[in-house]
């Protein structure tokens, strides 16, 4: 039986990798997609959220998120997307980890009246059965939805969170971006009470995609092969200068190795059940503070420490195959 999902994204070239995962699965029924800001503003993270399900042509509902962080946009010293991006230098040209826009057409289809919180919160009342989110950007509309009505959290299965890093990050010296972005948000989700798995750096960079699998994507001859092909490639080219993995010419996909996770568990490796907490100040701001020591009480999270590189390309190749779509 397949396993019903909401989405939350900030879309993004590894959210829409994510995302043409999640439609093309048919051990997923992808209930609906949430976008919140994140990698850009939430204006672009929904027009790019809906460019790609017109592309896949699926009849997945869109609902609009939150436009800022709980508190952090508070601040004066708060950053805006736009102001901080990872990017790489191919002669005069810029080549970004996430274009402003994907360059695919613009939608024509529409998001939803209501916004996500109010979804969230009216679609987990009335659900029969539990309900599985999967959030792979900053942690806002869940924690937001929480706190308008704590008791959805009966009618959620598992929260699978891409966010966080051990013995990697990616925004600061302690912090991964997800978290960062909205460190009070992720605290309030990761103790909600819910099972709640993170997929953190130290999985997504260990399951790399390289050049070889952008090849095997693209050779597949379909419209998300060809389109995922694209989106790995610029994440690699701008990885190779940025923050090159320890696998040549490969880059992090992180958000669709959740998906990936839902298909296939075993993708994620040294998933250890831990208690983790976020830091707010100073240098531990968004810090995924996981304690490892055995004996610890209150272990409210299955934190990943490694992942299969190989069974994730397999698992995207095989999705990709899936799609009727040819390019
Ligand atoms: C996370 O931050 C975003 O840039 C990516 O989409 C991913 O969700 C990785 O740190
Ligand atoms: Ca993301």
């Amino acid at each position: 039986m397949s396993k019903k999902i909401i989405l939350d994204v900030d879309t993004g070239s590894d959210d829409a990798v994510a995302i043409m995962a999640a439609i093309l699965s048919p051990d997923i029924q992808l209930e609906a997609i949430c976008s919140v800001v994140g990698n850009k503003d939430l204006d672009k993270t929904t027009e790019n959220t809906l460019r790609v399900v017109e592309l896949m042509g699926a009849d997945v509902p869109v609902y609009r998120g939150c436009r800022t962080p709980f508190a952090k946009w508070l601040s004066s010293d708060h950053i805006v997307p736009d102001r901080r991006e990872c990017k790489a230098k191919d002669g005069d040209k810029v080549i970004m980890i996430h274009e402003d826009y994907l360059d695919i057409p613009a939608a024509s289809i529409k998001e939803q009246e209501i916004r996500a919180v109010e979804f969230y919160v009216k679609y987990l009342r009335e659900a029969s059965e539990p309900v599985t989110i999967v959030a792979v950007g900053p942690l806002t509309n869940v924690a937001a939805a929480l706190l308008v009505d704590e008791t959805i959290v009966d009618k959620i299965e598992e929260i699978v969170i891409m966010g966080g890093g051990y013995n990697i990050t990616n925004t600061t010296p302690s912090a991964e971006f997800n978290i960062w972005q909205d460190p009070e948000a992720a605290q309030r989700v990761i103790h909600c009470g819910a099972k709640v798995t993170i997929v953190p750096l130290d999985a997504t960079h260990a399951a790399c995609i390289t050049l070889d699998d952008c090849k095997r994507f693209r050779e597949i001859g379909t419209v998300s092969g060809n389109f995922a092909a694209e989106l790995c490639e610029q994440r690699i080219f701008v990885h190779n200068a940025a923050q090159p993995l320890d696998v040549p010419d490969a880059a992090a996909v992180h958000d669709a190795l959740c998906i990936a996770y839902l298909i296939d568990p075993t993708v994620l490796k040294d998933v250890r059940h831990a208690h983790v907490d976020i830091g707010f100040r100073d240098y531990s701001e968004g810090q995924t503070i996981v304690d490892c020591r055995y004996y610890t009480e209150d272990k409210n999270c299955y934190y990943a420490f490694d992942g299969d590189r190989f069974k994730f390309a397999d698992i995207l190749c095989d999705l990709f195959a899936r799609d009727l779509k040819r390019r």
